[in-house]
This record gives C-alpha cells, structure tokens and sequence, in this order.
C-alpha cells in the first residue's frame, strides 16, 4: 500500500511515486506553504524533469498535487524558485490577487545533443490560483546564457532597498547576481566566488537570505551554495558564505572571510569551506519566500540524497526524500558567524509517547541499553541527549537491530562528530554509500545537546543547537530497536528522551 512500502518515509516528504530531486519554488501564500521539486513522472531515475508539487499549512503534513510544470519547446524545467509578486510588476495578476511566479530554468536537451555551447536559459510561469494551475509565460525564455553551458537554478528575491527584484543564479564556478523590476527584463550586475570557498564541482542552487544576527539587531547576507562532488564526505554538500549585499553583488565579510580561511580542509578539493551540513544527504536546499515579515522565520528543506548513489537507492515505487523542514539561524559566537539549523518547532506536534531517563554514569566497556533504561516500548524516532564529557570522552551511540548498526560516534579530543553507516544496512547498491562520514564539533564548557530525527530510512543529527549538522539516509534491513551507549571514560548522561512520532501519511 501507499506509504506503507519498506523505506517508506513516515515523516518526511517523499512523492506518492517516481523520481524527485532538488526542493524547488517555496513559496507561502495565504496560510500554504508550497514545495515544489524536480521531477520525473515517467521513472524511478531522473529522466525529463517537470516540477512537482505539494501543500502544507504546517510544515510537516504534505499533500500531493498534481505536476504543476511540464516540458515545452524551450526544455525540460530544471530548478528555480517562486515568489509572489505583491505589486504586480510583471503585470502577470492584480493588486487584489498578486499572481505566484516561478522562475525557473529551461533545459533544451536538444540543442545539447546537437552540441550547442549554450542550452540553459531562465523562464517564468505563473499561477492566479494559489499555485493549482500554471501559466507559461509568452516571451519565454527571459534570460538566456551569454556563453556557458551551466547557468541554473535561479532564486529570485525582493530587494526592498533597491526596489528590484535580485536574482541568483548558479553559472559553472560561481553565482552571478541579476537584477529587474518587472522579473521579465534581467541585468547582470555582479559575480562571487571565484577562487574562494569549495570547488570540488560546479556550483548549483544559490540562495541569498538576508538574516539578522540572533539577539542583535545587526543584519547580514547569507549566500548558500550547493556544489555537486567536492562535498565533505564525498559527492554533493551545501557550504555558505556570511557578507553584505549592496543590490549588484554579494561581498564576503572580512570576519567571514578568515574564519573560512582558518576553517578545517574537509572538501576534498583543499579548499576550506564552512558547510552547512556535513552529513552525505542534505542537497540542492533552499529557504521558503514570502514568510510573512511577523513570522520571520527562514526555513529551509533540502533533497535528503547525493548525486553518488541517488539513482540507485534501494526503493522502487518512489526515490528519495526531503529533510525535515529546518529553522536556520544566524549567530555570531566568539567573533565567529554561524548558520544554525533547527527542526521545525511544529514536528513536535507528531509526537506521541515520551520517556526519559536522567543521570546515568556512562562507564568504560559497559554500554547501557537507553530503550529499557527509559522504559519505553520502542526506540522512538526523536532521541534527545545531553551529554557531559570531559576533554578526551569518546561517546557511541549504537542505534542497532539484530543484524545493522549504525554508529554515531561523538570524539571530544578530536572535536569530532562521526557518523559510521558502514554496518548500518543495506549498502552494497554504491560503493561510495558505505561511508563514515565526519563533521567538526564543538564542546561548549564540556556539555553537549542532541537532538536526532530517525526515519525508516534517515537520520538526522542536530548537535549543539544545531550549530553541527548531519543529514545521512541508511537502509537497515529491520528497523533499529535500540539505542546503546557506551564512553571511553566515565561520562554523565544527564538526560536521554525518546519520543515516538506519528505518521504525517495516517
Ligand atoms: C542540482 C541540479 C540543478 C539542476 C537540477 C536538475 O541537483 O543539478 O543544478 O537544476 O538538479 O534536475
């Protein structure tokens, strides 16, 4: 049955069936929020990609639309973004019903087949009832690509100060900046990233986000960038930048700058790059538009796979999953910025049943079994810890059944956080799926908060508020069914709590 098949996420949003790749045109609009994706209708592979679509009012319960964006005679429709145009300045609606524009790139697999030197360019469709039907517009395409082959993925933005509207766009190495008032008529205006950051593969899926620093009132530009292999555990990955916009182009900020150039070498191209997450599976994501001003919250999905192994995943009716929607926050800690995630507050309105248990002394070779600790009937899908080490702990958490584990291994002296799915379930399908996978970690005052979301077929690891991320999918072969733990050294576990979590699919 639907949502019942093996892997199937609970939790997360999967199509009802076939291909999805890239998150693409979140928008909010009258009490929805819209998700649309990468698509194709045809395959369980990617093939001839279209836009999917789906509703939610929480960000946690999906409904499945049907295709909002097919194929035409410019291309397939690869990804973009969606905004709502308040002041009708493409004209496309009314003041009193604002038309949703997607802004998108078209695809000619024609003319690359014939071997053109350019076959992306960007293109508009618009909706005058709340995203269920879609326009093309007629002077399609709006941008076409000056001389490169790879000029993608625009995200559109409202730049109030300049009274335009700014787009990013992902051209081979770097992002260029564009800028419109009406989003039919674009202006180059701007370039970054040549010779700084990750390199390991071409850049994709920019975002600009501007964001203020927690409990300041200081504001800052955030410029997301995915890049697609060259990530820190292999294959795709999404690193950030934190500088200012002056309408034209995005410029590092000096802080920023040498924390990058200070930052530990984890792509594999050595060159420093700060990543938003650094587990394998969190791609191509970007924030929701149009979050009103009251909420302002800037929330974030990403495509919960890697261009490794992502059409080989071992699930037939549909492949792959989003993450969950996350919170991402600015702070600046010890002079340092820092892109925080948290997972949306309304996920906790899925959960059951909690147990819990506090002060446990972890000791050496003695690995305590939390489900039977806690008195819980099952290893739940939200585990929260707070951990107390000292300097040298190495602290495992096992998440097992009778024949995978998966290791989460926290490494104080080393200021590690490791992820080990080697053992964890099926993993054959690639041979770069069976990975340990590791992320720079920081210890606050020898006190550790974590907070871990367990799918049938995910796990996601938000460490110290979600200033270290991990995104990972894993197959195991039964579901996990408990959680051990076990130190090097004596560690106190001052709390451990499960929570089981509903199906958004019942
Ligand atoms: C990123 C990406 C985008 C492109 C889309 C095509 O995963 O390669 O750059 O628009 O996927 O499906």
């Amino acid at each position: 049955e639907l949502y019942q098949e093996p892997y199937r996420p609970q939790f997360h949003f999967t199509p009802q069936q076939q291909w999805m790749n890239d998150p693409n045109g979140m928008v909010y609009l009258d009490g929805e929020y819209h998700l649309f994706y990468q698509y194709n209708p045809y395959a369980n592979v990617w093939g001839p990609m279209h836009w999917g679509h789906a509703i939610s009012k929480d960000l946690v319960h999906w409904q499945q639309q049907p295709v909002a964006l097919y194929p035409d005679k410019h291309g397939t429709i690869f990804s973009g973004s969606a905004v709502v145009d308040w002041h009708n300045t493409a004209g496309f609606g009314t003041k009193d019903n604002p038309a949703l524009v997607a802004i998108f790139t078209y695809h000619d697999h024609l003319q690359e087949n014939l071997g053109a030197t350019t076959y992306q360019s960007q293109g508009l469709a618009y909706s005058l009832d709340k995203g269920r039907t879609w326009i093309k517009y007629q002077g399609n395409p709006v941008l076409n690509s000056p001389d490169v082959k790879d000029f993608r993925d625009p995200k559109v933005m409202w730049h109030a100060d300049s009274a335009r509207w700014v787009m990013s766009l992902a051209v081979k190495n770097k992002i260029s900046f564009y800028s419109s008032t009406d989003l039919k008529n674009w202006q180059h205006t701007g370039d970054f990233g040549e010779g700084i950051g990750a390199h390991g593969g071409v850049w994709e899926c920019p975002d600009l986000i501007k964001m203020r620093v927690n409990g300041s009132d200081e504001e800052k530009y955030v410029l997301l960038v995915s890049i697609t292999p060259g990530g820190p555990n292999g294959g795709s990955a999404t690193q950030y930048f934190v500088g200012d916009f002056d309408g034209k182009t995005f410029t590092i900020d000096p802080a920023f700058n040498q924390q990058l150039s200070a930052a530990e070498v984890t792509s594999p191209s050595k060159q420093p790059a700060i990543w938003l997450d650094y587990g394998t599976d969190n791609y191509a994501g970007v924030t929701w538009s149009d979050v009103p001003k009251a909420d302002g919250r800037h929330l974030f999905i990403g495509w919960m796979s890697n261009w490794q192994y992502a059409i080989k995943v071992p699930t037939e009716r549909w492949r792959s999953a989003m993450t969950i929607v996350r919170e991402l926050q600015l702070e600046q800690l010890n002079g340092q910025y820092i892109i925080s995630s948290k997972p949306v507050d309304s996920l906790s309105t899925l959960i059951t049943e909690t147990h819990s248990v506090n002060n446990i002394t972890l000791a050496a070779a003695q690995p305590v079994d939390v489900v039977k600790l806690a008195k819980a009937s099952e290893l739940g899908q939200k585990v929260q810890l707070d951990l107390e080490l000292n300097q040298a702990s190495v602290v495992e958490l096992s998440f097992n059944n009778a024949k995978n584990n998966l290791k989460v291994i926290i490494d104080a002296a080393a200021g590690e956080l490791i992820l080990d799915r080697t053992a964890a379930g099926l993993a054959d399908f690639d041979v770069n799926f069976p990975s340990v996978q590791r992320a720079p970690l920081k210890i606050e005052k020898g006190v550790l908060h974590l907070e871990i979301f367990l799918d049938r077929a995910s796990i996601e690891i938000f460490a110290d508020k979600g200033r270290t991320v991990m995104t990972s999918i894993v197959f195991p072969e039964q579901p996990y069914t408990k959680l051990n733990i076990s130190a090097d050294n004596t560690v106190q576990l001052k709390q451990v709590t499960i929570s089981q979590l509903s199906s958004i699919w019942q």
